[in-house]
């Protein structure tokens, strides 16, 4: 085993907090955090506090970390708006970089981000979209990567619930509420479930949009229909409600509809199921509890690319593929018809297995339950 990576941290705000510390302390074998930095004093003392991490490692301004020989990558979790400049500042230190989504604030900026696999092909650059490290999702994949339900034909999504601001919760910080990004919660959010419907129905085609704005506590539309046209010929539907009023308890789950069966992920983040219903009747559900997302996954990911060189499959186009089309639904909003897309040049999102593993999930974190009924 090499030495871990010397990482250093750039924002370190809830999804540090609640997503990539949880990770990132039971993989001390691959990760030291050398340095870290945050604009408020209060944060940084925050993550000195809980991680344990010297406080004297905080820098103020990030471009201080970037200059120690003690870090090799960083991760650069700060608000979408801030994105793209530090990660520009990160590569021309000469750092790998694991970004956090969406790949900037607009179409203009993704290209911009997409000129970095030009400009910095030395470096290891990995968008941190966890969707394609999710342990469920992966399973469904590899469900349909077997023929489990024949041809897909259809695939209904729906995500609904409540969003209005709530103390120490995403929403509650104030750059999601006034978002200086297009779209608002649906690029922030909603790169996530286009990412889990491109790893499970391959690339679209064709996307019809429209948006409501129902919701006064952000000033971003709150409401997406989607139908989408698939390069494989199915067609799909999404939708996206983020309401400022309760609404009842709802499945939200993802139905794939196939020729020989069909597939729905369902469940909270505690505990995923996977379940195939087979043209027979015959059912078979995989439960899967204590996943973290894919946090540890696309962390090993990084690990593998940094130390062993390699692709990863969380790459910057990967991330920009998930973002246009989020943009294009809003497009198609704006202007009223069909947007058409053309399919990704590299066809699709590759299937993440752990290095050197033979099964789907070796050594991730959580419990895989398979019930044949
Ligand atoms: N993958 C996921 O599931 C997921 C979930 C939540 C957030 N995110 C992404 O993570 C990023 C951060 O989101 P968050 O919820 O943690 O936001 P946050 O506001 O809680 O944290 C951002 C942190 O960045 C700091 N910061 C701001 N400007 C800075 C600068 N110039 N230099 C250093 N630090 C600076 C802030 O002080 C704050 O501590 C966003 O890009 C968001 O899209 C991803």
């Amino acid at each position: 085993m090499s030495d871990p990576i010397r990482l250093g941290l750039i924002g370190t705000g809830l999804a540090v907090e609640k997503l990539h510390w949880p990770a990132l302390r039971q993989m001390p074998d691959r990760y030291v955090v050398t340095a870290f930095a945050d604009t408020s004093p209060e944060q940084a003392a925050r993550f000195a506090g809980y991680s344990g991490v010297d406080p004297a490692r905080h820098h103020t301004d990030h471009r201080d970390l970037l200059a120690r020989d003690d870090v090799d990558a960083v991760l650069v979790s700060v608000p979408i708006p801030l994105l793209y400049g530090i990660a520009r500042d990160a590569l021309e230190a000469g750092k790998h970089l694991l970004c956090e989504k969406p790949t900037g604030t607009d179409a203009e900026q993704a290209e911009a981000f997409l000129a970095f696999e030009r400009e910095f092909p030395d470096r290891v650059v990995l968008i941190a979209e966890n969707y394609f490290y999710r342990d469920d999702i992966r399973h469904a994949r590899a469900l349909l990567d077997d023929g489990a339900i024949g041809k897909l034909h259809l695939m209904a999504y729906r995500r609904a619930g409540q969003m209005v601001p709530r103390a120490g919760r995403f929403n509650s910080t104030p750059w999601r509420r006034k978002p200086q990004y297009r779209g608002g919660v649906h690029l922030d959010a909603g790169v996530h479930d286009i990412a889990q419907i491109r790893m499970l129905c391959g690339d679209a085609i064709a996307v019809h949009g429209a948006v409501q704005w129902a919701n006064s506590t952000i000033d971003s539309p709150s409401d997406l229909a989607l139908n989408l046209t698939f390069a494989s010929g199915a067609i799909g539907n999404y939708t996206a409600c983020y309401s400022e009023v309760p609404v009842p308890p709802e499945p939200n789950d993802m139905r794939l509809y196939g020729t020989e069966g069909v597939l729905v992920l369902s469940g909270p983040e505690h505990e995923r199921r996977v379940t195939l219903t087979r043209a027979d009747g015959t059912t078979r559900t995989d439960v899967f509890r204590g996943i973290d997302n894919g946090y540890y996954a696309e962390l090993c990911d990084f690990a593998d690319a940094v130390r062993h060189g390699g692709p990863v499959v969380g790459t910057i186009a990967q991330s920009a593929a998930n973002m246009r089309i989020v943009l294009a639904a809003l497009d198609s909003a704006e202007q009223g018809g069909v947007v058409a897309l053309d399919p990704t040049a590299d066809g699709g999102v590759p299937l993440w297995r752990p290095r050197g593993a033979e099964g789907l999930f070796d050594g991730l974190p959580g419990e895989r339950e398979c019930s044949k009924e």
